[in-house]
């Protein structure tokens, strides 16, 4: 079997496109993983991913990288916080917000936290997205590490963390801002009627082609003048193609 083969394989039996993720670094990635487990080809590998449901989720947590924390990169999510209270007093109503590719869910609290903190009273409508089913129940559980909170500023952490047993266990008020569900970037249909869409640390995963896909989905979804928040490396050059203006270094405003 070669990786033309192994790629339809794992699109038919865990419904993931490969052929949209980076040639060069996933096979990299998938002969590591494969040395690791012993597989010497291919063909090896597919017998042990049919058969063992631990090697399965491996397999998709090796894929997927799932690696957050809580304001990831602090700065730029204080300069993010403030475009947040701009969109708040620009649309004068609720925000409806998606956070996509959320994995265990620090991203859309932390935007849940800083919601509570400057817009008090309000309901604002916070979606979260992953591919990743195991990743999502770990969001919605809202414990955490003490590694995943430590970018968060002091007076968040006492006042929505209580503790129990070494973990960070998140208020049940912020957890009931966020309603999570599955959705593939690739693959699935985007809803619409965004304010502010914020998909950090995924992208760069993905060939050009599917970027530019994405990002375009992602203007149709947004309000004219809601805005797109990406990653720290993830500047995109060509955002005039997609109908945005620079808002920020990493925030892109929707015309
Ligand atoms: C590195 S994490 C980024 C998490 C968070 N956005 C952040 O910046 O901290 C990448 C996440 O993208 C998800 N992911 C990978 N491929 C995806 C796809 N095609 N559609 C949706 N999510 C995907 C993974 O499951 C993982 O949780």
């Amino acid at each position: 079997m070669d990786f033309i083969e192994f790629e339809k394989w794992v699109l038919k039996d865990f419904g993931i496109d490969l052929s949209a993720y980076k040639s060069n670094q996933l096979h990299r990635r998938i002969k590591s993983l494969m040395s690791r487990v012993g597989a010497n080809n291919l063909d090896e590998y597919v017998i042990l991913l049919k058969k063992d449901q631990e090697q399965r989720q491996k397999f998709l947590d090796f894929i997927t990288i799932n690696v957050t924390e809580f304001f990831r990169n602090p700065e730029i999510f204080n300069e993010f916080k403030l475009k947040l209270k701009e969109e708040i007093t620009r649309s004068k109503r609720p925000l409806k917000i998606w956070s996509a590719a959320c994995s265990i869910g620090a991203e859309p609290y932390s935007i849940a936290m800083i919601l509570d903190d400057i817009s008090k009273g309000v309901k604002h409508n916070i979606i979260a997205t992953d591919i990743d089913n195991t990743i999502l129940e770990k969001a919605k559980k809202g414990e955490y590490s003490a590694s995943d909170i430590k970018n968060m500023p002091k007076d968040y952490a006492n006042k929505y963390f209580s503790i129990s047993e070494g973990k960070y266990i998140l208020d049940s008020k912020i957890k009931n801002m966020v309603s999570f569900k599955k959705h593939d970037l690739i693959m699935d249909r985007y809803s619409n009627g965004f304010d502010v869409i914020i998909c950090r640390n995924v992208v760069i995963y993905f060939n050009q082609d599917i970027k530019d896909n994405i990002y375009k989905k992602f203007s149709s979804a947004l309000n004219p003048g809601g805005i797109l928040f990406v990653g720290a490396t993830e500047s995109i050059y060509n955002y005039k193609d997609f109908g945005f203006e620079k808002a920020s270094t990493f925030i892109y405003k929707k015309l």
